[in-house]
């Protein structure tokens, strides 16, 4: 018998080999295709072709995706000096021209940018300021990678612990898109509730919109739910408000791709519709975001760029046929912005931050930066 969706690693490192493994994403839920990716581009293409998504995901790929380029540059001849080591200025530029294009790849998941950021710092630090070998800072980086992976599975289980305090057993959640382990290292997010509560008989009914046009809902969280015993229900994007209105649903849990200061979250398009939604029927509507996906430099909504996607995601893909006229105009934003007023609660590895979210989420920020130091002095 094959192995179960969950058994699988959604992004991992090949040391031996030197490269990024990940599950191509666009082949599921038919194909469990287990690729590895070598080069920048290879890197780049697989997250902007979203063979590896989610916010979560995203970040832990760049991060084992920079490591596997630094150590490739470190062995360059051309870093060397005539002594035959490693000059860490040209090492470093190098390194920086390949973290800005692997930063090209999605605009709108913060995690992108933060895993990479603090790659470059962990890079700068033992490089420049400690002034260790070149080879070293390369461990440096291995090590810091695996630690934002690990990091990601810890920060999971606990965003989960305070989701299942929102709930209780037997109620009906709705998601959308898929904030699941496929978006993670394990758990997801949107999803570790769910999980958590499997595990401990909880027996959710969740209800899993398709997410058009990419049907991460249908492709992937259906799917991973499936396989793990969820008693989930697939409906199409424009059945939520029927759901909501028959009292099925007791919660709406979602992931999410940036969080301004303000508690604007970006999430997959139609996030803010189900929000919308949830808000007219009373349902509360929490978004799951770990605090790497906080983006405190964005005051607001209104700053977050929007990913927009090529027509034939909504024309083409997927279907046997093109589902529309030939040159048809097509606006495909990948991503929308949820007011703070519609989100009851924003759902961390810090804590639960609600209204008004300027001040809870400098709060979670406080609490993150206490347990930093408290993990420094121990
Ligand atoms: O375009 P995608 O598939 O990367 O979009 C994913 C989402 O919108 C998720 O909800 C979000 O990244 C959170 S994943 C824990």
């Amino acid at each position: 018998m094959g192995k179960n969706i969950m058994e699988y690693e959604t992004v991992d490192l090949d040391d031996e080999d030197l490269s990024v493994v990940i599950i191509d994403q666009t082949k599921l839920p038919g194909t469990v295709d287990i690729i590895k990716l070598h080069t920048a581009r290879e890197i780049w293409d697989a997250i902007y072709l979203l063979k590896v998504r989610g916010a979560p995901a995203i970040g832990v790929a760049a991060a084992f995706g920079i490591y596997v380029l630094a150590k490739r540059i470190s062995e360059e001849d051309s870093i060397k000096n005539a002594d035959g080591q490693g000059d860490f200025e040209i090492f470093y530029r190098k390194f920086k021209e390949q973290k800005d294009y692997l930063n090209s790849s999605r605009p709108t998941a913060v995690n992108l940018s933060w895993a990479l950021n603090r790659m470059e710092e962990v890079c700068l630090k033992a490089g420049r300021e400690e002034k260790k070998p070149v080879e070293e800072v390369v461990e440096i980086l291995h090590r810091e990678a695996a630690a934002i992976k690990e990091e990601d599975i810890r920060v999971c289980k606990t965003i989960g612990e305070f989701g299942l305090g929102l709930v209780k057993p037997g109620d009906g959640i709705l998601t959308h898109c898929n904030a699941g382990q496929l978006a993670t290292s394990k758990y997801g997010t949107a999803t570790a509730p769910i999980y958590l509560g499997q595990e401990r008989g909880y027996h959710f009914r969740v209800f899993a919109d398709e997410t058009r046009p990419l049907l991460q809902g249908a492709r992937l969280t259906a799917y991973e739910l499936h396989a793990s015993g969820v008693d989930v229900t697939l409906i199409c994007d424009n059945m939520s408000a029927t759901v909501m209105k028959n009292g099925w649903v007791n919660a709406v849990f979602v992931g999410c791709d940036r969080v301004a200061a303000n508690g604007d979250a970006a999430n997959k398009i139609g996030t803010s519709v189900v929000a919308a939604v949830a808000k007219r029927y009373g349902v509360p509507f929490y978004v799951c975001a770990p605090t790497s996906t906080i983006d405190y430099d964005t005051p607001t909504g209104d700053e977050i760029k929007i990913e927009e996607r090529p027509a034939e995601e909504v024309t083409k893909m997927w279907y046997k046929e093109p589902m529309a006229p030939e040159g048809i105009k097509v606006f495909n934003p990948a991503f929308d912005v949820t007011d703070n007023e519609l989100i009851t609660a924003i759902v961390t590895e810090y804590g639960i931050a609600r209204a008004p979210f300027k001040e809870s989420l400098e709060e979670i920020r406080r609490k993150k930066e206490e347990g930093r130091k408290k993990g420094r002095k121990e």
